[in-house]
């Protein structure tokens, strides 16, 4: 709706008649408020906002201590999502547009199909009594000028110049040099209320609280985000440091790390059938040439201890076969090799700050980086699968494990990865001697694994016999070392399916495979949702 200056200008009208006025011709609720209004709004509050936020609007309702970041807290008035000066207030729009939209990558839910556009106005003034600063009339927030993009912001030129001032403005201190927030500054930081935060990954814009475009990422550039380490560079066209439109190629730089669109998630894994040399190496050029299928992690809450903030948000698998052998490749982001210590009083921190249900915190130790894919230890006939949270003890799943410090797994282990069996969350058990191999490296705040056994196994007791043409279920699960994650803290997948495509018949063995999913194609769906927060399922049906 286009509300924006004459609402605005509505807000300093203190004349009683006149807003009485509009309000019969807008049925819009004045910001200076009657008891009525202040009523409507608190009721929509206290309904949907202060679970989180608190009764007080002080960021501290029950479900606050599993998140980080925190809910805002509205009694300091400092917000992120602003098209205003850094530290001025923000103007009513922007309100508007984090409440309608949310703030992605966090807790904080978009209210646009929840919430009728009348309670959101409600809760929007009822958000402004919590802090004085917005009850002075004097102090306006002034909406900052910000002119237009420039063209051809993909082409070459743009983001070389874009580019030039990503290392000259230091972004990359705190961003790292691909922008996925491994920059050397990123263990230390914290935002104001003293709890760590990561430097955003710049890779992932579908996860920016102010939105993923280019337009969006300009005006966090020029306003800041209030609140955190992330720093306003208006101050650097003031001292003709650089060009507005130089700081619009900045941001259309920063949009080109994101892929075009956010990625899709799809069911079925496919591995093709190659005649070649399988790649075994993570950096093998034939990589590039293999189709990658998003899987999304969310945080492992169903048992204790509980992880509702992993780092990792997702990880891309890649297959081939050659009919004899399996070669997996999973990538995932990660900003710090684990174990290292420059991380440690980040862990600590982390620890610290997000609730556990258990009652002591875990003294931090370096813990290393971990990955596990797991598969049932037969393929079923039907649809019946194990619990896709590590199986159970009368029904053991299939995995492979994976260390960024071999021996971690096992001591006496020299290899990273070790094929083996879980019974439940917390019991793994290696199978010593089993045909599977891993290489594994990181580059510029990316793990990249690449997992290669023989498609039989004599073992079938204990071991799955992958056979190519069926639907095999699949799962996936990440640790972060260095942002607490061990033991039960981790990121988890639902069950996903990895089909062994054959090129002769493909046909033939597609089709079974689609019917195969397509009917499990609404279960999958309700898993995921239960699984998911309900801010990302809101994000989903969003787009
Ligand atoms: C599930 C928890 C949760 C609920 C429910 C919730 N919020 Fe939030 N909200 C958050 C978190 C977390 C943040 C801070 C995110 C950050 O700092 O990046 C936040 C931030 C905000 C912000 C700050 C935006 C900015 O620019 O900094 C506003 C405004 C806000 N919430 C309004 C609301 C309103 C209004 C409601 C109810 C209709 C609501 N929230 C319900 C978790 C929640
Ligand atoms: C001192 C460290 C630091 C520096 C320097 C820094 N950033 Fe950030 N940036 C952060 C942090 C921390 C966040 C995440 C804040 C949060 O999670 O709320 C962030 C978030 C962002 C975001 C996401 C915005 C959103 O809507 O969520 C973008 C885009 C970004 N930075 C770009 C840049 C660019 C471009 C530069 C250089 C001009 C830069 N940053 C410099 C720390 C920094």
């Amino acid at each position: 709706m286009g509300m924006t200056k004459a609402d605005r200008r509505m807000d300093g009208w203190a004349d009683g008649a006149a807003l009485l006025a509009l309000l019969l011709l807008s049925a819009y609720p004045p910001i200076r408020l009657s008891a009525q209004d202040t009523t409507a709004g608190r009721a929509v509050y206290e309904k949907w906002c202060a679970g989180c936020h608190g009764e007080t609007g002080a960021g501290d309702g029950p479900a606050a201590g599993t998140m980080l970041p925190r809910p805002r807290d509205f009694t300091g008035a400092i917000y992120q999502i602003r098209t205003t000066a850094s530290g001025q207030l923000p103007t009513d729009d922007d309100l508007r547009l984090a409440i309608d939209r949310g703030l992605p990558g966090t807790a904080m839910p978009g209210w646009k199909d929840q919430l009728s556009e009348r309670d959101r106005r409600d809760v929007l003034a009822y958000l402004k009594t919590f802090s004085a600063f917005f009850a002075d009339t004097t102090q306006r927030p002034e909406p900052l000028v910000f002119g237009k993009e420039p063209g051809g912001g993909t082409s070459v030129d743009a983001l070389r110049i874009g580019r030039q001032f990503y290392d000259s403005i230091g972004c990359r201190k705190c961003h790292g040099d691909r922008g996925r927030g491994d920059g050397p500054s990123a263990p230390t930081l914290k935002d104001d209320a003293g709890f760590p935060v990561f430097a955003a990954n710049l890779t992932e814009n579908w996860r920016f609280n102010g939105g993923s475009e280019v337009a969006d990422i300009y005006r966090r550039l020029r306003s800041g985000l209030d609140g955190t380490p992330m720093p306003s560079f208006s101050d650097l066209i003031d001292q003709q440091f650089l060009t507005e439109a130089e700081l619009w190629r900045l941001a259309q730089y920063v949009r080109s790390l994101s892929p075009a669109r956010p990625p899709e998630v799809r069911d079925v894994i496919h591995a093709r059938q190659v005649a070649a040399r399988l790649p075994t190496s993570p950096d093998d050029s034939v990589w590039g040439r293999v189709e990658r299928y998003w899987v999304p992690l969310v945080g492992q809450v169903m048992r204790k201890s509980r992880w509702f903030t992993p780092a990792a948000s997702g990880v891309w698998v890649q297959a081939v076969h050659d009919g004899q052998q399996l070669a997996l490749r999973v990538s995932w982001d990660d900003r710090s090799q684990s174990p290292d210590s420059a991380w440690l009083e980040f862990t600590d921190r982390v620890l610290e700050t997000v609730a556990r249900d258990d009652s002591t915190p875990p003294a931090p130790t370096p813990w290393p980086d971990q990955l596990a894919v797991q598969f049932p230890l037969a393929i079923p006939e039907g649809f019946e699968r194990p619990f896709f949270l590590m199986g159970a003890a009368t029904r053991p799943v299939y995995q492979w494990r994976w260390t960024s410090t071999p021996g971690g797994v096992r001591e006496d282990s020299l290899s990273a990865a070790v094929a083996g069996l879980a019974r439940g969350i917390d019991r793994f058990d290696p199978l010593p001697g089993t045909p599977l191999s891993a290489q594994a490296v990181y580059d510029q705040g990316e793990w990249r694994v690449v997992f290669s056994r023989s498609l039989a196994t004599a073992d079938t007791a204990n071991q799955l016999h992958l056979r190519t043409g069926r639907a095999i279920p699949v799962a996936f699960f990440a640790w972060d070392g260095s942002n607490g994650e061990t033991g039960t803290r981790m990121a988890v997948s639902t069950w996903y399916f990895l089909a062994l495509d054959t090129p002769v018949r493909a046909q033939v063995f597609v089709s079974p495979i689609l019917a195969a999913a397509l009917a499990l194609g609404l279960g999958l769906t309700l898993v995921r949702r239960a699984q998911r927060p309900r801010s990302q399922i809101r994000r989903r049906s969003d787009a």
